[in-house]
């Protein structure tokens, strides 16, 4: 601090000091003081007082008003995790989705029903021949009479004399039956003529059964009695015609045929 400050400072703080003591004096000056003496010179000016205590605070003063809303603070930090809150009601339906993947294939059906017939197919090429199937044994025969027969008294067998076939050789032309000799199944035959007003009346026997009857009554002057039957013969079978009491045929006329359907 230079000199000059210095002096400008003093100046500064002693100035009002002088004034005040001139003032001071001046007020107390009494008649007195002025009788006694001259008024001299006045004194050299004193050094100032020393500061004043720090004085006693002072009341509170009245509240202020209220100030100014400050700006807007920072963010503050995120807070921690709220619990879980009750389950809200129930929203509107979300519009439709798209359409998902394709899903994996399922397992197989069940079996369907039967379908409707087919349409008959083309004819196929004609196959080569078969083997030679088996044929039946090869038996077949007729027989005829060549003089007539009765009227006869009693039951009479009738016997044939003229083979007109005998293959297989199963009629027997001494006992007129036939006898079989291949099991299977035969068809036979039988024709009689009656004598004229006799009666032709007769069976057909296997073995010792009657098996089919023929008739040719009298009152047709000339009957004709006649059958066929089927049979299922065994070997030594014996088929062989029988003629009734009082009957009567005639020869030509009256034949007997028979032959095999299928051996066994
Ligand atoms: C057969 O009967 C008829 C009528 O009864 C008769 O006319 C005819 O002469 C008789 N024939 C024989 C051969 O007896
Ligand atoms: C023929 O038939 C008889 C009786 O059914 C049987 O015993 C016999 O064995 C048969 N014969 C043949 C060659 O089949």
């Amino acid at each position: 601090m230079s000199v000059l400050s210095v002096s400008v400072l003093m100046v500064g703080l002693l100035l009002p000091v002088v004034l005040h003591a001139a003032t001071y004096y001046n007020s107390h000056k009494s008649d007195d003081q002025c009788n006694h003496c001259c008024r001299g010179l006045p004194g050299p000016q004193g050094i100032p007082g020393l500061p004043g205590h720090h004085g006693t605070r002072g009341q509170d003063g009245q509240m202020g008003g209220k100030g100014e809303k400050g700006e807007l603070g920072s963010k503050g930090f995120t807070g921690m995790r709220g619990e879980t809150g009750p389950v809200g009601p129930k929203g509107s339906r979300g519009r439709k989705g798209s359409k998902g993947d394709c899903g994996p294939t399922g397992l197989p059906g069940v079996k369907g029903d039967l379908g409707p017939q087919g349409p008959v197919g083309p004819a196929g090429e004609q196959g080569m021949r078969g083997p030679k199937g088996e044929q039946p044994a090869r038996i077949a025969f007729t027989v005829t009479r060549s003089e007539p027969l009765g009227p006869v008294p009693q039951k009479t067998p009738i016997t044939f004399d003229k083979v007109h076939l005998n293959l297989g050789d199963s009629f027997d032309v001494y006992s007129s039956h036939f006898i079989c000799k291949v099991n299977g199944t035969y068809l036979f035959t039988i024709h009689m003529l009656s004598m004229e007003n006799q009666t032709a009346y007769g069976w057909l026997m296997l073995n010792n059964d009657h098996q089919m009857a023929f008739h040719g009554d009298a009152q047709a002057r000339h009957g004709t009695g006649s059958n066929t039957v089927i049979l299922r013969l065994s070997r030594e079978d014996h088929v062989w015609i029988q003629l009734n009491e009082n009957s009567a045929i005639l020869n030509h006329f009256s034949s007997f045929s028979g032959h095999i359907l299928f051996e066994d």
